[in-house]
């Protein structure tokens, strides 16, 4: 679904990621580990049109994407969440999912004097498609509390939920459970494992081991811009190179 080939991307002297290659095939789940300042969320910037890689080419179902916006990128499917949660908390939690329903013709002036009816059935098909995913995460009982009143891990919910109003069929999630609490990560567990029946795929960074052996069927380790590993989440943990940089970094995640 998404191949990424010879990426590279540097800021000034630093060079954040290193020619990384890899294919994610058809795996539900693929996790992103590496020690702070590895360039796990670089490289999802890149993929997602948020930065312009220096060298390389990406392709999401065999498209070259390398060169697009990120609103282009997100309409072919692929879509992130971003390390730091952004809800909009003056808008109601049903609301947070509404204002980034794709392609909206109700905002287009000539689509409201012309057709009324295709924008009523949009709006309809939206509605619908926010009670299913505030069903699915479990918050439909604060669908018309301001998305203020969330709890930090349900701001994450919302994010997800947010993701998915674009259908999307790749989806990127940066630390999508760090601050979270125990049984709240769970239920976002559950959720991905429901989501990935659906034929949904996720690219998941995520410094929670555990989590990651349990969630995810690949894992990629990411050294100071390199990937110095691609296989099975128990072997990686056993990986002289990955134990060699989790260590040199004093890191959590050892
Ligand atoms: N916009 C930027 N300008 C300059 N340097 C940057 C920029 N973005 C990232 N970097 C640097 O690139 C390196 C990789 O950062 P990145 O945020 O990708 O790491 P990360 O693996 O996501 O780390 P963490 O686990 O802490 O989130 C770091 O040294 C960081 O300081
Ligand atoms: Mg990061």
């Amino acid at each position: 679904m998404l191949r990424i080939e010879h990426v590279s991307k540097s800021f000034g002297g630093l060079t954040a990621v290193a020619d990384v290659s890899v294919d994610l095939a058809n795996n539900r789940v693929t996790g992103l580990v590496g020690p702070n300042g590895s360039g796990k969320s670089t490289l999802f910037h890149i993929i997602t049109g948020f930065y312009r890689a220096d060298n390389g080419w990406i392709l999401f179902r065999h498209k070259p994407i390398q060169d697009l916006p990120p609103d282009v990128i997100s309409r072919l499917g692929l879509i992130r969440t971003f390390q730091q949660t952004r809800v909009l908390p003056f808008l109601s939690v049903r609301d947070n999912l509404l204002a980034v329903a794709p392609e909206q013709l109700g905002e287009n002036i000539l689509a409201v004097f012309f057709r009324p009816g295709a924008i009523n059935r949009q709006e309809r098909g939206n509605r619908r498609r926010a009670e299913e995913i505030l069903q699915l995460l479990k918050l439909s009982h604060l669908a018309d509390r301001p998305a203020s009143e969330l709890s930090y891990g349900q701001e994450r919910l919302i994010e997800l939920g947010r993701v998915l109003m674009c259908r999307p069929q790749l989806v990127l999630l940066d630390e999508p459970t760090s601050g979270v609490n125990p049984s709240l990560i769970r239920h976002i567990v559950q959720v991905i494992r429901q989501l990935t029946a659906q034929g949904i795929r996720f690219f998941v960074v995520e410094h929670n081991m555990p989590l990651v052996t349990e969630l995810c069927e690949r894992v990629l380790v990411m050294d100071a811009g390199r990937l110095i590993f691609d296989g099975l989440p128990e072997t990686a943990q056993r990986d002289p190179a990955v134990i060699e940089a989790y260590l040199g970094k004093g890191c959590e995640a050892t």
